[in-house]
């Protein structure tokens, strides 16, 4: 396959976008399992390389967050080119330009979506600390704002609102990410 908009190789690989609380982590771990890929999730890797992300929020602020996130991205979105794995995207990753484009490389990019109650409840409900959802108000303007960066950079949208069982999701994806594969 060698068109600009390639696939991760001979087996499906896929990456998650959406919002906090869309159920990325979860659901790209599943994902993973099913597809028996290595998972990658660029929180988790930020927090390996450089602490806490609402610490890095709270000592560095948000625009050096970003900038540690776009590092982040484009890295593990380049290597996921080169060998098929499940990546979790964190939510805020999709508004730097240059993780955009390096998302436009990529066949399977999955939007996660949810009603914005869901995700709260769930943000709230998490024991992961997210800075940019303590204010009600933000939240739901962020959600707003970021719905045109998803639709824009993903191929297609999984509903993950906690009607469907995690097991039924993650067949759906796996089903979209192999049927794709053998279009292509
Ligand atoms: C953020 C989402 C979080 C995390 C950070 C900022 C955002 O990741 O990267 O708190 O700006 O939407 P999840 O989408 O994995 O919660």
């Amino acid at each position: 396959m060698d068109d600009e908009r390639t696939g991760v190789g001979a087996a499906a690989g896929v990456v998650l976008v959406g919002f906090m609380g869309a159920g990325k982590s979860r659901v790209g771990m599943a994902l993973a399992h099913v597809l028996r890929v290595p998972f990658t999730d660029t929180d988790d890797l930020i927090e390996q390389q450089m602490g806490s992300i609402a610490e890095i929020f709270v000592n560095q602020g948000e625009a050096a967050f970003r900038e540690i996130e776009r590092r982040v991205a484009l890295a593990v979105l380049d290597k996921a080119r080169a060998a098929p794995c499940v990546v979790s995207l964190g939510g805020g990753a999709v508004t730097d330009g240059d993780v955009r484009a390096a998302l436009a490389r990529h066949a399977h990019v999955a939007w996660l979506t949810a009603p914005l109650d869901v995700l709260r409840v769930r943000v709230l409900a998490a024991d992961v600390e997210r800075p940019l959802a303590s204010d009600e108000r933000r939240f739901a303007e962020l959600y707003e704002a970021r719905a045109r960066l998803y639709e824009e950079v993903a191929t297609a949208a999984f509903v993950n609102d906690g009607d469907k069982p995690l097991d039924a999701l993650v067949s759906e994806l796996a089903s979209w990410a192999g049927a794709h594969e053998r279009q292509s």
